[in-house]
């Protein structure tokens, strides 16, 4: 029961839809009606600039960190993982934004601080190193999801959260299936935060 109670509640904070208010409230744009048409951060930094992109970033980060943890604030011992998950599927399919959202990066990133920073760390690590490198912020999120199932491995002995990183591994990829043909193309906007040209 505590489970249901939980998930439920880490679906409706998953479901903030940070970039789709700060967008409207700060700038009265609606996101989802530019760029790729994505309520997340990378949206936010393309259409909106660097501080809506970062105060996204971090809205949709705590999301997942917060639900997680939530048991663990009301002192019940569950499986953190779990819960998050709840979470990431509230910030991709938003009962508060027509179940339209975001591609699960920024939230499920959230969940892993919650569960352990070391692997966080890790993979934020591996994030920044293949968007400096190739300028695709969709090419690192794809690659931190693998990223996270691979050192998961090897630094935990908990197989149940390399599968569970393992299932949202694929529905990132999943997420990202129009970046990948695009990047295939050779039409992936680069982060326009790292280039003048964005092309
Ligand atoms: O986290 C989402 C990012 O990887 C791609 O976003 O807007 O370029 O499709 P976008």
């Amino acid at each position: 029961m505590e489970y249901v109670l939980f998930i439920l509640l880490a679906y409706l904070i998953g479901s903030i839809p940070s970039a789709l208010i700060v967008g409207k409230v700060g700038y009265n744009i609606d996101v989802r009606e530019h760029g790729s048409g994505n309520l997340g951060a990378t949206n936010t930094f393309r259409i909106l600039g660097k501080k809506a992109g970062i105060i996204v970033l971090i809205a949709d980060i705590l999301k997942g960190t917060i639900a997680t943890i939530l048991p663990v604030l009301f002192g019940f011992d569950l499986y953190l993982l779990v819960i998050g998950l709840g979470a990431v599927i509230g910030h991709v399919y938003p009962v508060f934004a027509r179940f339209k959202g975001g591609k699960a990066v920024a939230t499920s990133a959230g969940i892993i601080l919650g569960v352990n920073a070391l692997l966080f760390a890790i993979i934020i690590a591996s994030f920044v190193i293949v968007l400096l490198i190739s300028k695709y912020v969709s090419l690192a999120s794809m690659t931190a999801g693998i990223v996270g199932v691979v050192v998961s491995l090897f630094i935990t002995q908990d197989i149940v959260l390399s599968i569970v990183l393992g299932l949202l591994a694929i529905f990132i990829l999943y997420k990202h299936r129009q970046n990948i043909v695009r990047i295939i193309r050779r039409e992936e906007p680069k982060a326009s935060f790292l280039v003048k040209n964005n092309s």
